[in-house]
């Protein structure tokens, strides 16, 4: 059976429901060490790096257009948490707000035009020492020719974020399962944290 990306039972995700936080998470925590403050994640998936967020002291607000986020927050039950089922790209992200931006697995699924355009969005919702923390997709990924989606060299994604201090950045290929499609694919991924140093 083919299966969806949002909106029904196999969806990421539902299909990644409990998984433990991706890895860069708890590195990015660490380099916020101010954990009283706002967080927002986009694409948050099954909420699994939001829980990390709020075990960390943040408040937490997260996006995914998949409506599953709102039973999977309905269960969680935190009055710290807020999920938005919504695109994106409508997202209002407030502005000079967050101190840190979780965007993993998700931006590349925006085409070029519209990253852009979050991509300023986020920069403008950080706080003056706010932390992003970001997966983008490059050119040697199996998905590259989909026009629908966003693909970046190395050197694009330094000068998408030159406007931040870089403090992590990791390039990494591997063939590996993609969750959805249970197919193995080449991935070729960024991963990356930046801080904002300067209105
Ligand atoms: C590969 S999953 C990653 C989820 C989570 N961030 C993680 O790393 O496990 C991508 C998520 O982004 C969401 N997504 C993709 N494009 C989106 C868009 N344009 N607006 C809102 N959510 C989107 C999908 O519904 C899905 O939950």
């Amino acid at each position: 059976m083919q299966k969806k990306e949002s909106g029904t039972e196999d969806s990421y995700a539902a299909l990644t429901r409990n998984r433990a936080p991706h890895i860069l998470i708890k590195k990015a925590i660490e380099i916020q060490m101010n954990h009283d403050g706002y967080a927002l994640d986009l694409g948050a998936g099954a909420l699994n790096e939001a829980r990390a967020l709020l075990a960390a002291g943040f408040t937490v607000d997260a996006v995914d257009r998949d409506p599953i986020i709102l039973a999977i927050a309905s269960e969680m039950q935190n009055r710290d948490l807020t999920v938005t089922a919504l695109d994106i790209a409508e997202y209002q992200i407030a502005p000079n707000h967050y101190s840190l931006i979780v965007a993993l697995n998700s931006l590349p699924f925006l085409s070029s035009a519209l990253i852009k355009k979050v991509i300023l969005g986020i920069q403008d919702g950080l706080t003056i020492n706010g932390v992003l923390c970001i997966t983008l997709l490059g050119h040697k990924d199996d998905w590259a020719s989909r026009p629908d989606m966003s693909f970046f060299s190395k050197q694009e994604v330094l000068e998408l974020f030159s406007d931040l201090q870089c403090m992590y950045f990791d390039e990494v290929e591997h063939d590996q399962s993609d969750v959805l499609h249970n197919k193995v694919k080449h991935w070729h991924i960024y991963r990356c944290i930046f801080r904002k140093i300067k209105p």
